[in-house]
């Protein structure tokens, strides 16, 4: 039997490149060996304020761009987070054995927090218990994520195995998370040090997939480098132009060692013309696919029968859960 693979993305915005090469590409490279369980997160979407008609337009977006980017209904589980239920049920169950210490340990939300954003959610403080259950549910060995999710899956894993221990039962098999080998932390083409967010609005530094090409062209040609001029992997020195060698490879396959001696002695000007050439051919490909989706009415069946196979594995899980805590009474 094939092991099973599981993430989600949360689209608080439009999916962008980092969430593409961090996270998307490898449900669709993986989804051949493994069962893959992809979802969108849309109760973690309410974590921040969001209007609802963009809200509406991101989550049908999301689920289009999954499948214009070649995930496979037929092989894989591709669901709506709310079409499933016993998330939010297990997440406030998480919850009740996450430790007020652990969330407080969180980066992103100390990150958030100690910029004095007025008004941060209760939903946001307690997202890492949500996101355990997202996972526990399904008994994944793998969790495909960007690195800034690694802290959520650890924690994950240890509130895993403190169920397991305190209720003296394998209830959760403990996950890993797995990064891509290259860009598992795409930077903002304005501000390298700073991941590519689409948090941060519509901004010169992050590129949209559904972006026009012309768009995402400039935003690479205009794109923060250094004064050292040379086309070298460097990351401390030369975040910027690290930063574009790994988008060019990620999406190439070329490595980086190659990129380097394809523009040995050449100007910034050209290397960004050969990365905008790869980046949009990219993005071209995603968005023909994506207009034929769109114009169909696929998602509905898809989002349906996702919804149906998730259900058959999270329904008896929870249900173990519940039972091994002892929350239940009557038999089923
Ligand atoms: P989000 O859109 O925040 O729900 O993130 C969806 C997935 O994309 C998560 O696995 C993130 O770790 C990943 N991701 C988001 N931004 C980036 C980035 N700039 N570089 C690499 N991975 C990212
Ligand atoms: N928290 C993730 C993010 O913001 C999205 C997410 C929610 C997720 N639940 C998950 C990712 C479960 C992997 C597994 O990017």
């Amino acid at each position: 039997m094939k092991d099973r693979m599981l993430s989600g993305i949360k689209p608080t915005g439009q999916l962008h490149l980092g969430s593409y090469i961090g996270a998307l590409r490898q449900f669709v490279n993986f989804q051949d060996d493994f069962e893959m369980v992809a979802f969108i997160a849309n109760l973690h979407c309410i974590t921040v304020p969001q209007d609802p008609q963009t809200l509406q337009k991101n989550l049908r977006d999301c689920v289009a761009l999954y499948l214009a980017c070649g995930l496979d209904p037929k092989k894989s589980i591709i669901f709506l987070q709310t079409d499933v239920k016993e998330h939010a049920q297990l997440g406030y169950i998480m919850c009740c054995h996450t430790y007020m210490g652990e969330l407080n340990r969180m980066t992103q939300f100390k990150d958030k927090a100690a910029k004095g954003e007025a008004s941060l959610s209760g939903g946001l403080y307690t997202y890492p218990c949500l996101m355990a259950a997202d996972i526990l549910l399904y008994d994944p060995k793998y969790v495909p994520v960007g690195d800034d999710q690694d802290q959520h899956v650890e924690l994950c894993r240890d509130v895993a195995a403190r169920m397991n221990n305190r209720y003296g039962q394998e209830l959760f098999r403990l996950p890993e998370a797995y990064n891509p080998k290259v860009g598992a932390r795409i930077m903002s083409l304005q501000d390298p040090l700073h991941k590519m967010s689409k948090s941060d609005g519509i901004n010169r530094g992050c590129i949209y997939l559904l972006d026009p090409l012309d768009e995402a062209r400039k935003k690479i040609m205009t794109a923060i480098t250094d004064s050292i001029g040379h086309v070298h992997y460097d990351p401390e020195n030369q975040p910027g132009v690290s930063n574009l060698m790994t988008i060019m490879s990620a999406l190439s396959g070329q490595s980086l060692a190659d990129i380097e001696k394809d523009y040995e002695g050449k100007g910034y000007g050209e290397f960004k013309k050969g990365v905008a050439d790869v980046v949009c051919d990219q993005l071209n490909t995603i968005q023909q696919a994506y207009q034929k989706v769109i114009s169909s009415d696929i998602l509905r069946d898809v989002l349906e029968d996702g919804a149906r196979r998730a259900s058959a594995i999270a329904g008896p899980k929870l249900d173990l859960v519940q039972r091994a805590i002892g929350m239940e009474i009557l038999d089923r």
